[in-house]
């Protein structure tokens, strides 16, 4: 077997079960989940038809580079979404994938050379696939902490030297899982000129892009920076985008990669190899969601509502903020975040992720510690029922 396999660390669910272990949850309180990131508002009906609709395509295989009707829609959507004035070419700048999941993983496979004692960076706390990544491809993470103290935005100066030097790629995850910051068009293009300057490749995960509560401020995208600083080539830029958030299709299997051409080139012979096309339906289901923006925006509408309604209940009693994006909740615990979540789950039948468990533990300490992960996916009722759970454990009931 590969011996890196071994490297891997236990998924923050896997951890979650363990901690949960032994507890009775009172048998009165039906049990609410709130510790993981999928979506449950309905799909789009018109998404699902459109698959119905497209199965008779079961008798061709899909090509790895998918229809040039679906890249040419992804296209048109990434030009209008980021102001990118036409400079996006279907041909060379834009790839479908199944997920961006799988995409990150792949993403590192293909572009790490193990020959050269390579390195990742990443934030901290950060998506579990970006480490499996870096470690299967052969290549050290290095995690870069995301605190309250710099709003849970990677400080790059603090990055040495050396580091750049061996740096082969960086993950960013922008709005952030599990923070909900943006990380600001300044700090983009600080980064894309560090990659110039030591010759790497900037992977922006942003499939929560689209999940954001003013209208008019939507978050900055990194191919958006490139462009309006003047790399119309994108340059030593990818980004990564999904339909399972935007669009609440996580079964769908549909995202995207798009940027620097070169790059795209030997990833789609990567992709080739490694047999992963987008079916048929899947590519036709994918180009009428990225075509409708009408549902986005109603998506958008229920999580401000929810996050209103549990910050109005939480906020007396813990400190927590509105995230900028995304759906969830970083949530300040008053005792050990692995103690609190074992309490709530025990007392109150709730399930959140504690902190910890989405971070490494560094030189200065585990920027999860001591923090929750709330995901605001269930139905407003469940939510606000939630949060007043959490609150009554707060006041009434936790043990310090
Ligand atoms: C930060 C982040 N990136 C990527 C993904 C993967 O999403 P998908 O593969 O459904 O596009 C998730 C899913 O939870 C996520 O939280």
């Amino acid at each position: 077997m590969n011996p890196d396999l071994t490297h891997l660390h236990p998924y923050p669910f896997e951890k979650l079960s363990q901690l949960k272990m032994g507890c009775t949850p009172p048998a009165n309180l039906p049990h609410i989940a709130l510790s993981i990131g999928e979506p449950k508002h309905p799909t789009p009906g018109f998404i699902t038809e459109s698959v119905i609709e497209h199965l008779h395509g079961l008798a061709i295989y899909p090509t790895t580079k998918g229809r040039i009707e679906l890249r040419k829609t992804i296209a048109d959507w990434l030009q209008q979404r980021f102001m990118l004035n036409g400079y996006v070419d279907p041909e060379k700048h834009v790839l479908p994938v199944n997920g961006t999941r799988e995409a990150l993983f792949a993403f590192a496979q293909a572009v790490i050379d193990r020959s050269q004692n390579p390195l990742v960076i990443m934030p901290n706390p950060f998506y579990q696939i970006y480490e499996g990544a870096a470690i299967l491809a052969g290549a050290e993470p290095y995690f870069i902490n995301c605190t309250a103290d710099n709003h849970f935005i990677p400080d790059f100066d603090t990055v040495s030297e050396e580091i750049w030097q061996r740096c082969q790629l960086i993950y960013l995850c922008s709005p952030g899982n599990p923070t909900g910051a943006v990380i600001d068009e300044q700090s983009l293009l600080k980064l894309i000129e560090l990659a110039h300057k030591y010759d790497f490749i900037i992977a922006s995960d942003e499939c929560y892009s689209e999940i954001y509560f003013d209208e008019d401020k939507p978050p900055v995208g990194l191919l958006q920076a490139a462009c309006n600083a003047g790399y119309t080539d994108f340059s030593r830029c990818v980004v990564f985008h999904s339909l399972s958030k935007r669009s609440n299709a996580p079964g769908l299997r549909s995202g995207f990669v798009a940027g620097d051409a070169l790059v795209l080139k030997d990833f789609l012979r990567y992709r080739t190899y490694h047999g992963c096309a987008m079916p048929p339906a899947t590519q036709a289901a994918s180009i009428s969601a990225w075509q409708d923006e009408d549902h986005v925006a109603f998506n958008r509408q229920y999580y401000l509502e929810k996050f209103n309604a549990v910050l109005t209940i939480l906020a007396p009693v813990m400190n927590v903020e509105m995230p900028q994006a995304g759906f969830y909740l970083w949530a300040e615990t008053p005792i050990s975040d692995t103690a609190f979540a074992r309490q709530l789950f025990e007392q109150q039948n709730v399930t959140v992720l504690p902190g910890s468990y989405l971070a490494r533990n560094t030189d200065s300490g585990n920027p999860g510690q001591n923090r929750i992960r709330m995901a605001l996916v269930a139905s407003l009722e469940e939510c606000i029922e939630a949060a007043y759970r959490i609150r009554d454990l707060i006041e009434n009931s936790l043990v310090t």
